[in-house]
């Protein structure tokens, strides 16, 4: 049996889409609910495209605990056993994290600790990276805890700024690895989630930055899959 899990979304679904891509080759998981703050998320028609269930929990200007027993209904529901936030811009209530214990995930878009944070999303992000002149930025995958961004950090794969790049330049290209790394990610949990254990600390391969400058596109499935495997 597969396990349930619930995508919370915002935006686009742009990840919501790789994960729904993704899910039809992984028989560890599949996506029972998505779960958006606002009505005119993106990712509620992909949801309803995949014929996934979806629903709307306005977050805004209510209370955290009236949000929190909103959604784990809906969650309840649908017998979801964790969480993937995708573009999810709101904080997760306390109530939530404390029925998922190691079971939500957040992808961040860029190196956490670096270029994190209350208000370091979307573009923000990569135009912080830009100005910083850092060489060096990446996808994060982490747990989700009860601050923005703090959370223990499960996985990471680097991606280069290249000198002449732009916000949008390097966005696109930290985009494509999140679109590898979060559905990889995904597997690696649920398998320890339907195995009743707690999964083996991602290694951060030394050679990932050699790998990611040189690496064919269709090789970046496979070396960040064998970094997962090298537990
Ligand atoms: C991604 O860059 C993700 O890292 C961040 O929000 C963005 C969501 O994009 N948390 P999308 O809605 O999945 O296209």
């Amino acid at each position: 049996m597969s396990v349930p899990v619930a995508v919370f979304a915002s935006g686009g679904g742009t990840n919501l889409q790789a994960l729904l891509n993704h899910e039809s080759s992984s028989a560890i998981w599949r996506v029972a609910l998505v779960v958006s703050d606002r009505p005119d998320a993106g990712a509620l028609d992909r949801a309803r495209n995949a014929g996934r269930d979806a629903t709307v929990v306005p977050v805004k200007g209510r209370d955290p605990d009236e949000v929190a027993g909103d959604t784990l209904h809906a969650l309840a529901d649908h017998g979801v056993e964790a969480i993937l936030l995708a573009g999810y811009l709101r904080l997760v209530p306390t109530g939530i994290i404390r029925a998922y214990p190691r079971r939500i995930l957040n992808i961040h878009p860029a190196l956490l600790p670096a270029f994190g944070g209350k208000g370091m999303y979307g573009r923000r992000v990569h135009e912080a990276v830009v100005a910083s002149g850092a060489k060096v930025s990446g996808a994060t995958v982490h747990y989700v805890d009860e601050a923005y961004d703090t959370g223990t950090i499960f996985a990471q794969w680097p991606v280069p700024v290249h000198p002449n790049d732009d916000a949008d330049a390097l966005a696109a290209r930290v985009l494509a690895v999140e679109h590898v790394l979060y559905p990889l990610a995904a597997d690696h949990l649920m398998r320890a989630v339907a195995d009743g254990r707690m999964p083996a600390p991602f290694e951060y391969p030394g050679d990932a930055f050699t790998l990611a400058q040189d690496a064919p596109a269709g090789e970046l499935a496979r070396q960040i899959r064998g970094a997962f495997r090298r537990r």
